[in-house]
């Protein structure tokens, strides 16, 4: 049985006080990130507090993006030891806004897999088509392009460190959520790549996550199909009791309850 992920990706979004008001609320609620994987993706600056407010509650973080070199003349950009230094464990890589908003081609977004993979960090790899791809018939092949171009230069343990976000770019930050049945399909379509690519093993345990518009309301709908086994969510984890009541609604009873 594949752990079920709520993470938060904050965009561009909460100051340091902000922050800190957000973790101290939801990190002392009994129970969270027991039997089920707890992920922030705060901005660069709020990095630095994770460590300290979270504690040794079982939660984990990562960065929203970082650059695929060591060091040097990239104004602007963050580097993979910077962020090694912060105790980030994930890397979030190839967001769509990244993709789309910043020019990052395939080509990008495997160099900074690769150095994730490097620097020990697991990549969260995200991939999504745009309106007219769906409307046009191309979402499968958008999508396989984007998972097979994330896969092409691992091997079977950095592919078993890697986990999908499948986000449509038109159900981000527009309540326009993907129904839970076509949501399935495209992480099963991801996860059957996966096994050609890598393996059977890896596929069976790689976390498939959905995210666009998640909200209390339709996470429960997610979680029940079979390939998808969490959610990356925006608006919707800004907010202590929204995210909360996301994790709760999605896990009913086993809120909390580590798994023998
Ligand atoms: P929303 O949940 O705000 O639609 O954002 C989804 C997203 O882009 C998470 O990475």
């Amino acid at each position: 049985m594949r752990e079920k992920i709520f993470a938060g990706n904050w965009k561009m979004n909460k100051t340091l006080a902000e922050t800190e008001a957000f973790l101290q609320e939801f990190v002392n609620y009994p129970g969270i990130g027991r039997g089920h994987q707890v992920l922030f993706f705060p901005p660069f600056t709020a990095l630095v507090l994770m460590k300290e407010l979270i504690g040794s509650v079982p939660i984990q973080w990562g960065s929203q993006n970082m650059h695929s070199k060591d060091s040097g003349a990239f104004t602007g950009e963050i580097s993979p030891l910077m962020l090694a230094e912060l105790g980030c464990s994930h890397v979030l890589i190839g967001h769509s806004e990244r993709r789309e908003i910043f020019g990052e081609s395939d080509a990008m977004v495997a160099e900074k897999i690769a150095a994730a993979h490097k620097h020990g960090f697991k990549p969260m790899v995200c991939v999504g088509e745009t309106l007219e791809e769906r409307k046009g018939g191309q979402a499968d092949v958008k999508v396989l392009r984007q998972v097979d171009s994330a896969l092409a230069d691992l091997t079977a343990e950095q592919a078993a460190r890697q986990s999908f976000a499948y986000e449509p770019i038109w159900a981000i930050g527009t309540g326009l959520n993907a129904s839970s049945g076509d949501a399935q399909t495209m992480c099963a379509l991801i996860r059957k790549r996966v096994t050609e690519k890598v393996s059977e093993d890896v596929s069976a345990a790689m976390p498939i996550l959905y995210g666009g518009s998640v909200k209390p309301g339709n996470i429960a709908e997610y979680l029940q199909q079979p390939d998808i086994d969490g959610a990356l969510v925006g608006g919707a984890s800004l907010k202590p009791d929204s995210f909360l009541e996301i994790i709760k609604n999605a896990l009913g009873d086993l809120f909390g309850q580590v798994a023998n």
